[in-house]
């Protein structure tokens, strides 16, 4: 267990999956959590999940994408609990299409929610970290397909989000070292979410395959032979949100059973 009394995390994308797993974890160790989600009534189903867990919680509807949304929602937080030490960017979006056949749009907006709302949400939120001297966590959410393209899907474009995360994560933490400010960043494998399933019917739609054959493919494909559950990487980023980690920064730990090694 890790000591996080007295400590406000927020957590983007938190109203299900991996976000709502962290929110809840963060709770267990004594911090208190925004929990944030585009979809208002997941958020305040979480948060309610988090009061129960005897930590203070606030859940609120915001597009991190949107620079006005973050601006808002750092000043709600900063009303509620008047500090965020622990920056969770975890909100993110997948299209399964090859490269080639994406607009415009949807090309924006995955960079949009995938990488530039964490730059958004850490400019908003480290300021304060900053000036009250206290340090801080900022942990960013990339990928095993942030280090290596999946060769299951066609996701070419969620994957260069992801390998950009890492980039950001690199070039943030030697900016924020000077301020004790730890920026790192989780990249798992295969996470047994709504994401993953998606992805799973998506890809069997286009190749006509059963559905649940290409969750089965990459499964067999895993060292440890297991996709991970989002309590699992929770247990990571407790970890990078606590004093324990406090030398770490820079860093992309790699949380995959085994499929991921560099
Ligand atoms: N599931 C996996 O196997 C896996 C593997 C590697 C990395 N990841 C990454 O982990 C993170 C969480 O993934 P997940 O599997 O829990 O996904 P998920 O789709 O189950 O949940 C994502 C959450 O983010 C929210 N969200 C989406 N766009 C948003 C926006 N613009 N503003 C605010 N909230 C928004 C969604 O409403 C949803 O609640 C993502 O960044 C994902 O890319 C997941």
């Amino acid at each position: 267990m890790y000591d996080l009394g007295g400590k406000t995390a927020l957590v983007t994308g938190a109203g299900r999956g991996i976000g709502a797993a962290i929110a809840l974890r963060l709770a267990r160790e004594g911090a208190d959590v925004v929990v944030v989600d585009i979809d208002g009534v997941l958020a305040e189903a979480v948060a309610e999940q988090v009061r129960h867990h005897g930590a203070s919680s606030l859940g609120l509807q915001v597009d991190v994408a949107s620079a006005d949304q973050v601006d808002q929602m750092v000043k709600a937080a900063m009303q509620h609990f008047g500090k965020i030490d622990i920056l969770v960017n975890n909100a993110g979006i997948n299209l399964v299409k090859p490269m080639l056949q994406m607009t415009e749009r949807e090309w924006d907006r995955l960079f949009e929610v995938n990488l530039k709302s964490y730059w958004l949400c850490a400019r908003a939120i480290a300021p304060q970290m900053i000036s009250r001297g206290t340090g801080g966590k900022i942990i960013n959410a990339s990928s095993k397909a942030g280090k290596t393209p999946s060769r299951y899907a066609p996701i070419g474009a969620y994957s260069t989000t992801k390998h950009g995360v890492i980039g950001f994560t690199r070039s943030l933490a030697l900016e924020l070292a000077p301020s004790r400010i730890n920026v790192n960043c989780f990249c798992p494998g295969l996470v047994d979410t709504d994401m993953w399933d998606q992805m799973d019917r998506a890809v069997t739609a286009l190749t006509g395959d059963a559905a649940g054959s290409l969750r089965a493919r990459a499964i067999a494909d895993i060292p440890l032979g297991r996709m991970d559950s989002p309590a699992g990487v929770a247990k990571l980023v407790a970890f990078l949100a606590s004093s324990e980690s406090d030398y770490m920064t820079g860093q992309s730990v790699n949380l995959s059973g085994g499929l991921e090694m560099h």
